[in-house]
């Protein structure tokens, strides 16, 4: 969750370090620290807060040196405090360490050593590994490291400097993402790409168990058996300035308004004008191995999976089960050789969604990943990866993730079609050459954006906000609640539009804002019902709906006009004024719209 930064050159590291945690803020925001090696002496600053906090202090410190590492914070273990926050050192502070993930014999540890006559000062798990790299030190630091980490259960990815050991950087990795930049007379250390991405382009993807030791013009990593574990350099195309705002206020805005350019890119080498599409790219091979699947993923991903379901059931005639990762894990799932697995995740590095996928290779399952992240570690570990290159996407909401990720599931269900022949061609056709349509849809709703500021200055003041669909626009209605809660703050709940008589319609009075998703004829008469019931108690109702809901226009308060699409493929221009709705709603209460409160981007924790 925690962004880290580290590096080693002939440059003043503090500069690199705070320009790297800025763009890793998205990570965790709620304290940051330093540290640098300056002519055989360590010195550290930390403060509590945002990065801008820390850099005051620094200008005030004048800290600076030619190797360092720097850490943001999301709070696991103890209170978002100055002394909580990284880096934490040893007693004598020469050995100084930040770490992402969690260590969870961490009490033990910490009783072992006090027995040992350290003392501890702050409240984490983290701060055991600095005493125990003290206690291990017997003139190598990479070997105290070694031993240190093989005392070490949970996850982490650490960097650690000391001035014992001048010149060196050492990391390590297990199950939390770390990265090392590679320049010339100098070496860069990342969680995550964008934070060094405007010094080099090159990078090792370091894998679990790899610890490196790294100098200004050196790389030497060693798996976890200590055997030497060369790495492939991992070129990245995208610069970083596909991770800046540009001219958009918010990264959140931006990565909205890229939607229509994202998918494109989706489906760029997939499927091309004659509605053709790559065995390979698309995974085919995977599709015959298997007789069932699982979908599995969290949150906005999860959300994404539950459209996959409907559409690899109805295109395909494969059954579908879709799992939450936290639950499947724990759940002793069904599964077996002939049961595919595809997990869906942005970031490539969920904690929940990582050791999914680890399951379900002990059971034999085929894994197939649907993920943004080039070289993450589900990327990696997966038997069949489908990228979705949504470029870079910094807002912690997941905006152009979730509908290329819808794209991906559509065309993946085409080539689970295409092996099952369950849908006669020419409907098939017909869906590609929609899928093909969907930039325009787009583009299309994305001018929706004033009309739904105006609806953003109705609504912002309310507690609750509720979000009714049936079929496929429950799940379009449950990532719309999603988007308003987490980046608003405001209460709100997804009801399918069938159950709200069963109990929720009790939450209904006067002026409780309803908004209901239409976009299948089929069905969109039960659900006007439903509205009919709630706008009977009084409820303030909003309608998003295709443009042939013949009643929708009178029924519902505030109405808007969805492009004309197939039931199947309406959730991706649906979702998008609803993300547009709780951006402008976020803004106007003047919240931290790309940050929100308690939230990190990649949640590398359980
Ligand atoms: O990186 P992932 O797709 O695995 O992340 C899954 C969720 O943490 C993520 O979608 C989260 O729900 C978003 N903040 C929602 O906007």
């Amino acid at each position: 969750m925690c962004g880290i930064v580290g590096y080693i050159g002939d440059k003043n590291a503090t500069d690199i370090l705070l320009n790297g945690l800025e763009s890793l803020e998205y990570r965790g925001y709620d304290s940051a620290g330093i540290s640098v090696l300056s002519g055989g002496h360590i010195l550290l600053c930390k403060e509590r807060g945002r990065l801008s906090n820390l850099r005051e202090k620094v200008a005030a410190t004048d800290i600076s040196g030619n190797i360092g590492i720097g850490h943001t914070r999301w709070a696991t273990h103890g209170a978002p405090t100055q002394i909580n926050a990284h880096p934490h050192a040893n007693k004598a502070g020469d050995i100084v360490v930040v770490h992402n993930g969690i260590i969870e014999n961490y009490e033990v540890l910490r009783e072992e050593l006090k027995n040992e006559g350290y003392e501890f000062i702050s409240e984490t798990d983290t701060e055991v590994v600095p005493h125990l790299i003290d206690y291990y030190y017997n003139g190598d630091l990479r070997e105290a490291v070694t031993k240190t980490i093989s005392r070490l259960i949970g996850s982490y990815a650490l960097c650690v400097i000391s001035s014992r050991e001048d010149g060196k950087i050492v990391v390590a990795r297990e199950g939390s993402p770390l990265i090392i930049g590679l320049g010339k007379g100098e070496n860069f250390i990342a969680s995550d790409i964008p934070a060094v991405l405007s010094y080099t382009k090159d990078f090792y993807l370091l894998n679990d168990g790899d610890v490196a030791v790294i100098t200004e013009n050196s790389v030497d990593i060693t798996d976890k058996n200590g055997a030497p574990s060369p790495k492939d350099i991992y070129h990245v195309d995208y610069s970083a300035e596909d991770a800046t705002k540009g001219d958009y206020e918010h990264f959140m805005l931006k990565e909205i308004f890229e939607q229509p350019a994202a998918i494109k890119r989706t489906l760029i080498g997939r499927i091309d004008e004659n509605l053709q599409i790559d065995p390979v790219e698309m995974n085919k091979e995977f599709f015959e191995k298997v007789d069932r699947l699982y979908i599995v993923a969290c949150g906005t991903a999860y959300h994404a999976g539950l459209v996959g379901k409907r559409a690899i059931e109805t295109l395909a005639g494969i059954p579908v089960e879709v799992d939450l990762a936290s639950e499947f894990r724990y759940r002793g799932p069904l599964i077996s050789e002939k049961t595919g697995v595809i997990l869906i995740s942005q970031s490539g590095e969920t904690a929940d969604t990582l050791a999914a996928l680890r399951l379900a290779h002990t059971y034999g399952s085929p894994v197939l990943s649907i993920t943004n992240v080039v070289g993450s570690s589900v990327a990696r570990e997966s038997d069949y990866v489908f990228y979705t290159y949504a470029g870079p996407e910094i807002a912690v909401a997941s905006t152009k993730a979730y509908t290329t990720q819808l794209v991906a599931l559509y065309l993946t269900a085409v080539a689970a079609a295409e092996i099952t022949k369950k849908t006669p061609q020419n409907l098939l056709d017909f869906f590609k050459k929609e899928i093909l349509s969907l930039p325009e849809k787009v583009t299309e709703v994305l001018n929706l954006n004033d009309d739904v500021k105006k609806l953003a200055e109705r609504i912002y003041k309310e507690l609750d906000v509720y979000f009714l669909g049936r079929g496929l626009d429950y799940s379009v209605a449950l990532e719309a609640s999603l988007k308003m809660k987490e980046i608003s703050y405001i209460h709100s709940d997804t009801y399918a539009s069938g159950e709200i008589k069963h109990g929720p319609i009790a939450l209904i009075d006067d002026g409780t804002v309803t908004i209901a998703i239409i976009t299948d004829k089929q069905i969109s008469g039960k659900t006007l019902s439903n509205m009919k019931e709630v706008i009977a108690r009084g409820a303030f109702t909003v309608g998003f709906a295709s443009p042939d809901c013949e009643d929708c226009e009178k029924t519902f308060d505030v109405y808007f006009k969805l492009p004309k699409s197939s039931p199947l493929l309406a959730p991706v221009a649906a979702i998008v004024p609803l993300q547009l709705l709780a951006y402008h709603v976020s803004c106007l209460k003047g919240c931290d719209v790309d940050k929100p409160r308690n939230l990190a981007k990649s949640v590398t924790v359980e």
